[in-house]
Protein backbone atom coordinates (compact mmCIF):
# COMPACT_ATOMS: atom_id res chain seq x y z
CA UNK A 1 0.00 0.00 0.00
CA UNK A 2 1.31 3.52 -0.74
CA UNK A 3 0.97 6.41 1.64
CA UNK A 4 0.91 9.46 0.58
CA UNK A 5 4.26 11.15 0.88
CA UNK A 6 3.95 14.58 2.38
CA UNK A 7 5.99 17.62 0.97
CA UNK A 8 7.91 20.34 2.72
CA UNK A 9 8.77 23.58 1.12
CA UNK A 10 11.58 25.59 2.15
CA UNK A 11 10.21 28.81 2.15
CA UNK A 12 13.12 31.60 1.90
CA UNK A 13 12.39 34.86 2.89
CA UNK A 14 14.19 38.34 1.73
CA UNK A 15 17.81 39.08 2.56
CA UNK A 16 17.96 41.25 5.80
CA UNK A 17 14.31 40.76 6.91
CA UNK A 18 13.55 42.00 9.89
CA UNK A 19 12.66 39.04 12.80
CA UNK A 20 11.07 40.22 15.77
CA UNK A 21 7.83 40.79 18.42
CA UNK A 22 6.14 43.80 19.80
CA UNK A 23 5.48 45.12 22.85
CA UNK A 24 3.87 48.57 24.34
CA UNK A 25 4.38 50.33 27.49
CA UNK A 26 1.43 50.21 29.38
CA UNK A 27 0.53 46.56 28.88
CA UNK A 28 4.59 45.69 30.11
CA UNK A 29 6.77 47.78 31.59
CA UNK A 30 3.96 48.21 35.31
CA UNK A 31 3.51 51.20 36.93
CA UNK A 32 2.70 54.14 34.26
CA UNK A 33 0.96 55.91 37.09
CA UNK A 34 0.70 59.28 35.32
CA UNK A 35 -1.90 58.09 32.24
CA UNK A 36 -5.15 57.96 31.78
CA UNK A 37 -5.35 54.04 31.44
CA UNK A 38 -3.74 53.59 34.78
CA UNK A 39 -6.65 56.52 35.98
CA UNK A 40 -9.27 54.49 34.92
CA UNK A 41 -7.93 51.00 36.27
CA UNK A 42 -7.91 52.83 39.73
CA UNK A 43 -11.40 54.17 39.54
CA UNK A 44 -13.02 50.84 38.18
CA UNK A 45 -13.99 52.46 34.45
CA UNK A 46 -11.12 49.60 33.43
CA UNK A 47 -12.08 46.31 35.05
CA UNK A 48 -8.42 45.21 35.32
CA UNK A 49 -5.26 46.83 36.64
CA UNK A 50 -1.98 46.65 35.27
CA UNK A 51 -0.10 46.96 38.31
CA UNK A 52 3.48 45.46 37.44
CA UNK A 53 2.38 44.60 34.37
CA UNK A 54 5.54 42.33 33.67
CA UNK A 55 7.61 44.89 35.22
CA UNK A 56 9.64 45.05 31.56
CA UNK A 57 10.54 48.60 33.55
CA UNK A 58 13.34 46.88 35.43
CA UNK A 59 13.65 43.76 33.60
CA UNK A 60 14.35 45.04 30.44
CA UNK A 61 17.79 43.57 30.14
CA UNK A 62 16.50 40.00 30.40
CA UNK A 63 13.94 40.08 27.95
CA UNK A 64 16.30 41.43 25.22
CA UNK A 65 18.56 39.01 26.91
CA UNK A 66 15.48 36.65 25.96
CA UNK A 67 14.71 38.16 22.20
CA UNK A 68 18.53 37.71 20.92
CA UNK A 69 18.43 34.01 22.16
CA UNK A 70 15.41 33.64 20.45
CA UNK A 71 17.55 35.01 16.95
CA UNK A 72 14.98 38.14 17.19
CA UNK A 73 17.06 40.63 14.96
CA UNK A 74 14.67 44.08 15.48
CA UNK A 75 11.93 44.65 18.66
CA UNK A 76 9.01 47.01 18.42
CA UNK A 77 8.52 48.90 21.92
CA UNK A 78 6.76 51.85 22.87
CA UNK A 79 7.72 55.25 24.41
CA UNK A 80 5.40 56.24 27.20
CA UNK A 81 4.46 60.21 27.25
CA UNK A 82 3.16 59.74 30.54
CA UNK A 83 6.56 58.94 31.92
CA UNK A 84 8.37 61.09 29.39
CA UNK A 85 5.93 64.53 30.20
CA UNK A 86 4.00 63.73 33.54
CA UNK A 87 2.56 67.46 34.26
CA UNK A 88 2.23 69.67 31.06
CA UNK A 89 5.45 71.00 30.12
CA UNK A 90 7.85 69.20 32.45
CA UNK A 91 9.83 66.46 30.76
CA UNK A 92 11.38 64.39 33.21
CA UNK A 93 14.76 63.33 32.44
CA UNK A 94 15.43 60.06 34.27
CA UNK A 95 12.76 58.50 32.08
CA UNK A 96 14.48 59.64 28.78
CA UNK A 97 17.65 58.30 30.33
CA UNK A 98 15.62 55.20 31.01
CA UNK A 99 14.64 54.96 27.32
CA UNK A 100 18.21 55.62 25.76
CA UNK A 101 18.87 52.57 28.35
CA UNK A 102 16.94 50.42 26.19
CA UNK A 103 17.33 51.59 22.95
CA UNK A 104 21.59 50.84 23.72
CA UNK A 105 20.35 47.64 24.98
CA UNK A 106 18.93 47.21 22.13
CA UNK A 107 21.71 48.22 20.21
CA UNK A 108 24.46 46.24 22.55
CA UNK A 109 22.84 43.42 21.51
CA UNK A 110 22.67 43.88 17.71
CA UNK A 111 18.45 44.43 17.53
CA UNK A 112 16.85 47.17 15.04
CA UNK A 113 14.61 49.02 17.07
CA UNK A 114 11.10 49.53 15.85
CA UNK A 115 9.43 53.00 18.62
CA UNK A 116 6.11 53.90 18.75
CA UNK A 117 5.90 56.87 19.92
CA UNK A 118 2.15 56.83 20.82
CA UNK A 119 0.17 53.50 21.97
CA UNK A 120 -2.91 54.15 23.27
CA UNK A 121 -1.92 56.10 26.54
CA UNK A 122 -2.43 59.78 27.23
CA UNK A 123 -0.68 61.62 30.42
CA UNK A 124 -3.69 62.36 33.10
CA UNK A 125 -2.89 66.24 32.37
CA UNK A 126 -3.51 65.75 28.49
CA UNK A 127 -6.78 63.38 28.77
CA UNK A 128 -7.98 66.45 31.38
CA UNK A 129 -7.58 68.80 28.36
CA UNK A 130 -10.03 66.22 26.72
CA UNK A 131 -7.41 64.46 24.91
CA UNK A 132 -7.40 64.13 21.23
CA UNK A 133 -10.35 65.84 20.70
CA UNK A 134 -9.08 68.87 22.00
CA UNK A 135 -7.55 71.07 19.11
CA UNK A 136 -4.54 71.85 20.32
CA UNK A 137 -3.93 68.29 20.87
CA UNK A 138 -1.63 67.66 18.19
CA UNK A 139 0.48 70.66 19.44
CA UNK A 140 0.91 68.76 22.56
CA UNK A 141 2.05 65.82 20.96
CA UNK A 142 4.70 67.83 18.94
CA UNK A 143 6.44 69.10 21.89
CA UNK A 144 6.84 65.65 22.84
CA UNK A 145 7.90 64.61 19.88
CA UNK A 146 10.58 67.16 19.37
CA UNK A 147 12.00 66.20 22.55
CA UNK A 148 12.25 62.30 21.49
CA UNK A 149 13.60 63.03 18.40
CA UNK A 150 16.00 65.47 20.08
CA UNK A 151 16.87 63.36 23.01
CA UNK A 152 16.87 59.57 21.93
CA UNK A 153 16.39 59.97 17.29
CA UNK A 154 20.04 59.29 17.09
CA UNK A 155 19.30 55.36 18.80
CA UNK A 156 15.89 54.99 16.51
CA UNK A 157 15.65 53.09 13.57
CA UNK A 158 12.06 52.87 12.86
CA UNK A 159 9.83 55.35 13.98
CA UNK A 160 5.82 54.22 14.39
CA UNK A 161 4.07 57.72 15.11
CA UNK A 162 0.64 55.84 16.42
CA UNK A 163 -0.51 52.67 16.68
CA UNK A 164 -3.57 51.93 15.47
CA UNK A 165 -5.45 54.96 15.54
CA UNK A 166 -8.85 53.67 14.22
CA UNK A 167 -8.92 51.68 17.16
CA UNK A 168 -8.90 54.39 20.09
CA UNK A 169 -11.38 56.55 18.03
CA UNK A 170 -13.89 53.55 17.79
CA UNK A 171 -13.15 52.34 21.23
CA UNK A 172 -12.71 55.82 23.12
CA UNK A 173 -15.14 57.55 21.26
CA UNK A 174 -17.77 56.05 19.52
CA UNK A 175 -18.24 52.30 21.88
CA UNK A 176 -17.21 54.42 25.06
CA UNK A 177 -15.28 51.32 26.25
CA UNK A 178 -12.01 52.31 26.46
CA UNK A 179 -10.33 55.59 27.62
CA UNK A 180 -12.01 58.32 27.25
CA UNK A 181 -14.90 56.67 27.42
CA UNK A 182 -16.88 58.73 25.17
CA UNK A 183 -20.17 58.10 23.01
CA UNK A 184 -19.71 61.33 20.69
CA UNK A 185 -19.34 61.40 16.91
CA UNK A 186 -18.37 64.98 16.37
CA UNK A 187 -15.55 64.16 19.52
CA UNK A 188 -14.67 61.49 17.37
CA UNK A 189 -14.39 63.19 14.01
CA UNK A 190 -12.12 65.60 16.25
CA UNK A 191 -9.66 62.97 16.99
CA UNK A 192 -9.40 61.80 13.79
CA UNK A 193 -8.59 65.01 12.72
CA UNK A 194 -6.09 65.39 14.99
CA UNK A 195 -4.26 62.69 14.80
CA UNK A 196 -4.03 62.90 11.69
CA UNK A 197 -2.26 66.26 12.38
CA UNK A 198 -0.22 64.84 14.88
CA UNK A 199 1.15 61.78 12.59
CA UNK A 200 1.87 64.93 10.05
CA UNK A 201 3.40 67.28 12.13
CA UNK A 202 5.78 64.38 13.86
CA UNK A 203 6.86 63.08 10.46
CA UNK A 204 8.08 66.80 9.80
CA UNK A 205 9.71 66.78 12.60
CA UNK A 206 11.61 63.40 12.26
CA UNK A 207 12.82 64.14 8.83
CA UNK A 208 13.81 67.43 9.80
CA UNK A 209 16.62 66.33 11.72
CA UNK A 210 16.59 63.11 10.22
CA UNK A 211 15.98 62.66 6.64
CA UNK A 212 16.28 59.44 6.00
CA UNK A 213 14.58 58.37 8.93
CA UNK A 214 11.79 55.53 8.27
CA UNK A 215 8.37 57.14 9.31
CA UNK A 216 4.83 55.40 9.81
CA UNK A 217 1.98 54.32 11.60
CA UNK A 218 0.94 50.83 12.53
CA UNK A 219 -2.83 50.61 11.04
CA UNK A 220 -4.97 47.63 11.91
CA UNK A 221 -5.80 46.08 8.64
CA UNK A 222 -8.74 43.73 8.87
CA UNK A 223 -9.98 41.57 5.57
CA UNK A 224 -13.50 41.56 4.76
CA UNK A 225 -14.82 39.85 2.21
CA UNK A 226 -18.85 39.89 1.16
CA UNK A 227 -20.11 36.34 2.74
CA UNK A 228 -21.98 35.87 -0.36
CA UNK A 229 -19.26 36.83 -3.51
CA UNK A 230 -22.33 37.26 -5.82
CA UNK A 231 -24.37 39.47 -3.62
CA UNK A 232 -23.97 43.38 -4.69
CA UNK A 233 -24.72 44.34 -0.98
CA UNK A 234 -22.42 42.10 0.30
CA UNK A 235 -19.86 43.72 -1.61
CA UNK A 236 -20.60 47.03 -1.25
CA UNK A 237 -20.81 46.55 2.31
CA UNK A 238 -17.17 44.66 2.28
CA UNK A 239 -15.53 47.58 0.30
CA UNK A 240 -16.97 50.31 2.29
CA UNK A 241 -16.05 48.73 5.11
CA UNK A 242 -12.06 47.91 3.82
CA UNK A 243 -12.50 52.08 2.86
CA UNK A 244 -13.29 53.48 5.97
CA UNK A 245 -11.60 51.26 8.42
CA UNK A 246 -8.34 50.25 6.56
CA UNK A 247 -7.59 53.20 4.01
CA UNK A 248 -9.47 56.29 5.03
CA UNK A 249 -6.66 57.58 8.02
CA UNK A 250 -4.04 56.00 5.50
CA UNK A 251 -5.47 57.87 2.75
CA UNK A 252 -4.55 61.14 4.32
CA UNK A 253 -1.72 60.65 5.53
CA UNK A 254 -0.14 58.51 2.54
CA UNK A 255 2.10 61.04 1.32
CA UNK A 256 3.68 60.82 5.09
CA UNK A 257 5.19 57.83 5.56
CA UNK A 258 8.17 55.81 3.97
CA UNK A 259 6.81 52.24 4.51
CA UNK A 260 3.12 50.79 5.65
CA UNK A 261 3.24 49.14 8.26
CA UNK A 262 0.43 46.23 9.12
CA UNK A 263 -1.32 44.93 12.33
CA UNK A 264 -3.10 41.72 11.25
CA UNK A 265 -5.62 39.84 13.17
CA UNK A 266 -9.16 39.81 12.35
CA UNK A 267 -11.08 38.61 9.14
CA UNK A 268 -14.68 40.03 8.73
CA UNK A 269 -17.78 38.13 6.76
CA UNK A 270 -19.95 41.02 5.68
CA UNK A 271 -23.56 39.83 5.65
CA UNK A 272 -26.88 42.19 4.90
CA UNK A 273 -28.56 39.81 7.01
CA UNK A 274 -28.07 38.88 10.00
CA UNK A 275 -26.56 42.16 10.18
CA UNK A 276 -23.56 42.26 9.14
CA UNK A 277 -20.80 39.84 10.39
CA UNK A 278 -20.87 36.18 10.15
CA UNK A 279 -17.45 34.38 10.02
CA UNK A 280 -17.03 30.59 9.92
CA UNK A 281 -15.06 30.25 12.30
CA UNK A 282 -13.39 27.41 11.49
CA UNK A 283 -10.29 27.76 14.21
CA UNK A 284 -10.97 30.42 17.07
CA UNK A 285 -8.31 31.99 19.28
CA UNK A 286 -9.15 31.98 23.42
CA UNK A 287 -10.23 34.96 22.55
CA UNK A 288 -12.61 33.70 19.92
CA UNK A 289 -11.12 35.47 17.21
CA UNK A 290 -11.15 33.77 14.07
CA UNK A 291 -7.73 32.81 12.41
CA UNK A 292 -7.71 33.49 8.94
CA UNK A 293 -4.37 33.38 8.01
CA UNK A 294 -5.00 33.66 4.09
CA UNK A 295 -6.70 37.47 4.75
CA UNK A 296 -2.86 38.94 5.25
CA UNK A 297 -2.03 37.35 1.73
CA UNK A 298 -4.62 39.74 0.44
CA UNK A 299 -4.51 42.38 2.62
CA UNK A 300 -0.54 42.27 1.62
CA UNK A 301 -1.31 42.32 -2.17
CA UNK A 302 -4.05 45.13 -1.69
CA UNK A 303 -1.68 47.48 0.13
CA UNK A 304 1.48 46.63 -2.57
CA UNK A 305 -1.20 47.67 -5.65
CA UNK A 306 -2.27 51.05 -3.43
CA UNK A 307 1.20 52.11 -2.07
CA UNK A 308 3.75 50.49 -3.97
CA UNK A 309 6.05 51.36 -0.35
CA UNK A 310 8.18 48.78 1.62
CA UNK A 311 5.50 46.92 4.35
CA UNK A 312 6.53 46.21 7.61
CA UNK A 313 3.87 43.88 9.34
CA UNK A 314 4.19 45.47 12.96
CA UNK A 315 1.83 43.11 14.77
CA UNK A 316 0.38 39.71 14.43
CA UNK A 317 -0.49 36.92 17.01
CA UNK A 318 -2.54 34.74 18.71
CA UNK A 319 -4.04 34.65 22.28
CA UNK A 320 -3.14 30.66 23.17
CA UNK A 321 -2.34 30.41 26.82
CA UNK A 322 -2.18 26.14 26.01
CA UNK A 323 0.52 27.21 23.46
CA UNK A 324 -1.52 25.00 21.08
CA UNK A 325 -1.97 27.07 18.04
CA UNK A 326 0.58 28.96 18.14
CA UNK A 327 3.17 27.50 16.28
CA UNK A 328 0.73 26.62 13.17
CA UNK A 329 -0.62 30.49 13.50
CA UNK A 330 2.41 31.54 12.58
CA UNK A 331 3.37 28.89 10.11
CA UNK A 332 0.54 29.66 8.28
CA UNK A 333 0.39 33.44 8.27
CA UNK A 334 4.17 33.32 7.29
CA UNK A 335 3.01 30.77 4.77
CA UNK A 336 0.76 33.70 2.95
CA UNK A 337 3.56 36.37 3.86
CA UNK A 338 5.71 34.58 1.35
CA UNK A 339 3.50 34.11 -1.03
CA UNK A 340 2.41 37.80 -0.93
CA UNK A 341 6.53 38.71 -1.06
CA UNK A 342 6.93 36.47 -4.16
CA UNK A 343 3.62 37.91 -6.03
CA UNK A 344 6.14 41.28 -5.58
CA UNK A 345 4.53 42.42 -2.30
CA UNK A 346 7.75 44.38 -0.88
CA UNK A 347 7.19 43.02 2.56
CA UNK A 348 10.65 43.82 5.04
CA UNK A 349 9.73 42.32 8.06
CA UNK A 350 7.39 40.61 10.78
CA UNK A 351 6.80 41.48 14.59
CA UNK A 352 4.91 38.33 16.35
CA UNK A 353 2.93 39.90 18.93
CA UNK A 354 3.86 39.75 21.67
CA UNK A 355 7.67 39.06 22.87
CA UNK A 356 5.84 37.96 26.68
CA UNK A 357 2.17 37.95 27.55
CA UNK A 358 1.22 40.93 29.25
CA UNK A 359 -2.36 43.49 30.08
CA UNK A 360 -4.43 42.74 27.32
CA UNK A 361 -6.14 46.20 27.78
CA UNK A 362 -10.03 45.63 29.16
CA UNK A 363 -9.51 42.05 28.83
CA UNK A 364 -6.92 41.80 31.90
CA UNK A 365 -3.98 39.44 32.09
CA UNK A 366 -6.25 36.14 30.96
CA UNK A 367 -5.39 36.56 27.22
CA UNK A 368 -2.25 34.73 26.39
CA UNK A 369 -0.48 36.12 23.29
CA UNK A 370 2.98 35.99 24.35
CA UNK A 371 5.74 34.07 22.79
CA UNK A 372 7.18 34.16 26.65
CA UNK A 373 5.03 32.67 29.50
CA UNK A 374 5.17 35.26 32.85
CA UNK A 375 4.26 34.40 35.44
CA UNK A 376 3.04 37.28 37.25
CA UNK A 377 3.53 37.08 41.00
CA UNK A 378 7.19 35.92 40.72
CA UNK A 379 8.01 37.74 37.11
CA UNK A 380 9.83 34.80 36.20
CA UNK A 381 10.14 34.29 32.31
CA UNK A 382 10.12 31.25 30.05
CA UNK A 383 9.58 31.03 26.15
CA UNK A 384 6.78 28.92 25.10
CA UNK A 385 7.40 25.91 22.92
CA UNK A 386 6.20 27.88 20.17
CA UNK A 387 8.89 30.69 20.79
CA UNK A 388 11.64 27.97 19.87
CA UNK A 389 9.38 27.47 16.44
CA UNK A 390 9.64 30.77 15.93
CA UNK A 391 13.25 31.24 16.50
CA UNK A 392 14.35 28.86 14.27
CA UNK A 393 12.48 30.55 11.13
CA UNK A 394 14.30 34.20 12.35
CA UNK A 395 17.67 31.73 12.55
CA UNK A 396 17.32 30.49 8.96
CA UNK A 397 15.54 33.13 7.83
CA UNK A 398 12.97 30.39 6.13
CA UNK A 399 10.28 28.82 6.57
CA UNK A 400 9.88 24.54 6.21
CA UNK A 401 6.07 24.24 5.65
CA UNK A 402 4.54 21.31 5.14
C1 LIG B 1 -3.66 45.31 19.03
C2 LIG B 1 -2.97 46.28 19.96
C3 LIG B 1 -2.01 45.60 20.92
C4 LIG B 1 -2.56 44.30 21.47
C5 LIG B 1 -3.10 43.41 20.37
C6 LIG B 1 -3.65 42.11 20.83
O1 LIG B 1 -4.79 45.87 18.47
O2 LIG B 1 -2.24 47.24 19.23
O3 LIG B 1 -1.67 46.53 21.92
O4 LIG B 1 -3.47 44.56 22.44
O5 LIG B 1 -4.09 44.12 19.65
Amino acid sequence: MLYPVKMTKILEFPKNFLWGSATSAHQVEGNNIHNDWWEAEQTGKIKHKSDRACDHYNRYEQDFDLAKKLNQNAHRFSIEWSRIEPKQGEFDQKEIEHYRNILLALKKRNIKSVVTLWHWTNPVWFAEKGGWANKKSSVYFERYVKVIVKELGDLIDFWVTLNEPMVHICNGYLRGNFPPFQKNIFKARKAFNNLIKAHQKSYRIIHTKYPEAKVSIAQLTNYFEPARKWCPLEIFLAKLFRYIWNYWFLEKIKKEVDYIGVDYYFHHRMIFYPWFIKNLNETTSDLGWEIYPKGIYYILKELHQKYQKPIYILENGVADIEDKLRKNFIENHLFWIHKAIQEGADVRGYFYWSLMSNFEWGRGFKPRFGLIKINHQTMERKPRPSAFYYAQICKENRLWFG
